[in-house]
């Protein structure tokens, strides 16, 4: 099949990445101008859930729309997805009525699987090992805020999932050094450890992480489908709360992300998305922006309006 995935950010170039997130910054700008601007008329994205969502769905639906386009929500429980339809069979059916195909699912394999039996795009909106999309929004924030990333630190605070390996990948593709500070036994996979061993570094202590970092960024300690390890992890997460005290020995001009859903009290302390320091609405602003630069790109590369 020959249609272009966008299943992590290493299947674009630094140069397309790049590009991407300037048009959505471009995109943004039109929508905030009341600009029309419909590439993806008469477009269908599908859009296949099987975790639940708030921002994912919300940025594809609306931005699809925005584009000219329309998006459907499919669910396991309501497809013959759920009733055992293998993923390549649905694939081949799917693709061919569809114009790209988000999926957020659990194991990774479902969309590597899905993707080489689509003839359309297929998007990772999140899998247990990464999620491409969100990395997308949290670089044009850091573009919009502060410059290029490029030749900077960031520190990454707690756990090693799926939002790390695409810090991880960030850092190859953005070329910035990347330090990671997690409890033992919950460090990244080694997968994407060794993708860049010059680039990241892992520690314990999150205050050696954080020191003079340019951008910190954490995320909820319990993952969609590990809700039965909570009890287990608030304990032996406790230390990589990310508070004014811990953010505190950042650059003087770092930024605070977090990709959301926030769970006050836990990975954070009450007031930190309160910080100026803390851009985390405008990251989830920018899931739209970007991910809207993404579908054109992927869908309609090269449209000229008329
Ligand atoms: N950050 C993010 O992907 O949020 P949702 O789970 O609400 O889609
Ligand atoms: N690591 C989180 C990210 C949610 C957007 C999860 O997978 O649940």
């Amino acid at each position: 099949m020959s249609a272009r995935h966008f299943l992590s950010l290493m299947d674009c170039t630094p140069e397309e990445l790049i590009s991407i997130i300037r048009r959505g910054i471009e995109l943004k700008d039109l929508r905030q101008r009341s600009v029309l601007f419909e590439p993806l008329k008469n477009r269908v994205l599908g859009m296949i859930f099987e975790k639940s969502s708030t921002r994912t769905r919300l940025s594809f639906e609306a931005g699809m729309i925005q584009l000219g386009g329309q998006a459907i929500f499919l669910s396991p429980r309501d497809t013959q997805l759920g009733r055992g339809e293998s993923i390549g069979d649905c694939a081949i059916v799917m693709s061919r009525m569809l114009d790209a195909v988000m999926i957020r699912t659990y194991a990774h394999q479902t969309l590597t699987e899905f993707a080489a039996n689509s003839r359309v795009p297929v998007i990772n909106g999140l899998s247990d090992d990464l999620h491409p999309c969100q990395l997308l929004a949290d670089m044009q924030t850091f573009l919009e805020h502060r410059g290029a990333i490029q030749g900077k630190t960031v520190a990454w605070i707690g756990d090693g999932n799926n939002m790390c390996h695409s810090y991880i990948e960030a850092a190859i593709q953005f070329d910035f050094q990347l330090r990671i500070a997690c409890p033992e036994g919950f460090e990244p996979d080694s997968r994407f450890l060794a993708m860049a061993p010059d680039r990241v570094s892992v520690v314990r202590d999150p205050r050696e992480a954080v020191r003079g970092a340019h951008l910190v960024s954490t995320d909820v300690w319990t993952s969609m489908g590990q809700e039965e390890e909570t009890a287990r992890r608030l304990k032996l997460f406790k230390p990589y709360q990310v508070n004014r005290e811990l953010l505190d020995l950042a650059a003087d001009d770092a930024l605070f992300m977090h990709c959301l859903p926030a769970h006050r009290g836990e990975e954070i302390s009450h007031d930190i998305l309160d910080d100026p320091r803390a851009v985390a609405w405008d990251q989830a602003e920018n899931r739209l922006h970007a991910q809207k630069a993404l579908l054109e790109f992927l869908v309609a590369p090269g449209y000229r309006p008329e």
